[in-house]
């Protein structure tokens, strides 16, 4: 049912005629409510008794497990703000539904994580200078463009980061924390880039190019503070910088490409 599920996110299709190839549709709010609340009652199992993780992993990890687990455990009261004032105007009620959805993911996110950190006895940080940099970032934006850009460039690293910690253990809980973690962070992307979509239709070509000269001066800076902070941890899970570069900017080309209007196909 999940992999259906998932399948319709990457694949949902119109029929274009046997010239043209399909393009995807975007999802509604109330597509996006039924997908995270399915999602919710398909978690993977975590075998929490295995944690097993070796000196060195902890040393490589940890520390910055600490960091991202403070980064998860926002409480979303400014997302769900910025929801409501857009979901009014847009007469979408449903994705108000949709994001206190999302919300809960990162939430739970967060508390998987800090009980991966109360099993190795390490204390949860209650502050972290790339958590605070980035709530600030987050409550100076009032759209939910903004938002979501600035979440979709976050959702990429930890992307990259999760699955590099997932590399760097061999500790059963935490290789399964992280693909837990991955499995809720595809949909994610797609949530958020979708809603950009409806939001870039229509704009001309020049709006458009400042929106994604805009986006690539901040994810420089991100994907630098990323390898400042984490560093230790994604080479530990066998990035290079040059090779976590190239990576970062892949998947945010997936992502652009996710948020460009002409992805998709739309009710005419
Ligand atoms: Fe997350
Ligand atoms: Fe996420």
């Amino acid at each position: 049912m999940r992999s259906a599920m998932l399948e319709a996110i990457t694949l949902t299709t119109e029929s274009a005629g046997p010239a043209a190839p399909a393009l995807p549709v975007v999802w509604t709010s109330a597509q996006w409510v039924a997908y995270f609340r399915h999602n919710l009652a398909h978690l993977l199992p975590i075998p929490w008794e295995r944690i097993a993780i070796s000196p060195q992993e902890y040393d490589d990890v940890i520390a910055s497990l600490r960091s991202w687990q403070i980064g998860e455990t926002s409480d979303g009261s400014h997302l769900l703000r910025t929801a409501q004032r857009y979901a009014e105007k847009a007469n979408d009620p449903a994705f108000v539904d949709a994001i206190k959805l999302f919300i809960g993911e990162e939430q739970r996110h967060g508390e998987t994580l800090g009980r991966f950190l109360d099993s190795v006895s390490v204390p949860r940080k209650t502050r972290d200078w790339g958590e605070l940099l980035f709530r600030t970032c987050r409550h100076a934006l009032l759209r939910v463009e903004s938002n979501a850009s600035v979440i979709v460039m976050v959702e990429v690293h930890a992307m990259l980061y999760y699955a590099a910690v997932r590399r760097a253990t061999s500790s059963p809980v935490l290789r399964q924390v992280c693909s837990q973690l991955l499995r809720d962070e595809v949909p994610h992307i797609r949530f958020q880039c979708e809603r950009l979509a409806m939001l870039h239709r229509g704009r001309n070509r020049v709006f458009r190019a400042v929106t994604l000269g805009t986006h690539r001066a901040f994810f420089t800076t991100l994907t630098l503070a990323v390898w400042f902070g984490h560093g230790r941890t994604l080479r530990a899970g066998g990035l290079t910088f040059r090779r976590y570069w190239r990576n970062a900017w892949t998947q945010m080309g997936k992502a652009w490409r996710l948020m460009d209007p002409r992805t998709y196909s739309w009710p005419t």
